[in-house]
């Protein structure tokens, strides 16, 4: 028999939880990397995704001028700038710069791609829609990049942000 708890405490049934890079470039010219749990994969035909960012946070006034992003997934050897794309803020510094990331342009969009992450995905806004205190953003997927050793991918672990990585099943 199911036991009734506060949200709080059975949401902690989610983990691991997928953990994603959203990038997108500011008016300035700098393109701000933002730590994700909140997203998924919304259609294979077109391809589509979705990324959920809070109502205060800085990205989502560039997502909205932008209206391209990048979803970046990041390795299992990404965790430290992970970490510090999701405490840091871009209103304050330029955090790629700040991880010493290694980019690529991106093909399609005016944005940049993370050469070490397991895979990339450039995508073109396609709609947005206010969720409580988040924003959806969905994309269309116009170009799709994958790291040639396939690293596993980083995932959150547990509450407090714990990650780790998990071995592709195959
Ligand atoms: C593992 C992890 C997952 C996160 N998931 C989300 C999320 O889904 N949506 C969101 O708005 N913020 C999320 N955050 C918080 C933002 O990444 C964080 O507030 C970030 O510093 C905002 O950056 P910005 O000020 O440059 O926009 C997450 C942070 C971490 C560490």
């Amino acid at each position: 028999m199911q036991k009734t708890v506060p949200y709080a405490k059975a949401i902690d049934a989610k983990y691991p939880e997928q953990v994603v890079i959203a990038i997108a470039r500011a008016a300035g010219g700098v393109c701000n990397p933002i730590t994700l749990g909140w997203t998924m994969i919304t259609s294979h035909e077109p391809p589509m995704m979705a990324v959920s960012i809070g109502l205060g946070r800085y990205s989502l006034e560039v997502f909205r001028r932008a209206k391209e992003f990048v979803v970046a997934m990041p390795s299992e050897d990404q965790a430290d700038e992970t970490m510090l794309f999701g405490t840091r803020s871009g209103r304050d510094m330029d955090k790629f710069v700040a991880a010493g990331t290694v980019l690529e342009d991106a093909s399609e969009i005016d944005c940049v791609i993370m050469s070490d992450a397991t895979a990339n995905f450039e995508c073109r806004l396609v709609g947005e829609m206010e969720t409580g205190d988040h924003r959806i953003f969905v994309g269309e997927v116009v170009c799709s990049h994958v790291h040639p050793d396939m690293p596993s991918r980083l995932y959150t672990a547990g509450a407090g942000y714990k990650m780790s990585g998990i071995a592709r099943l195959g």
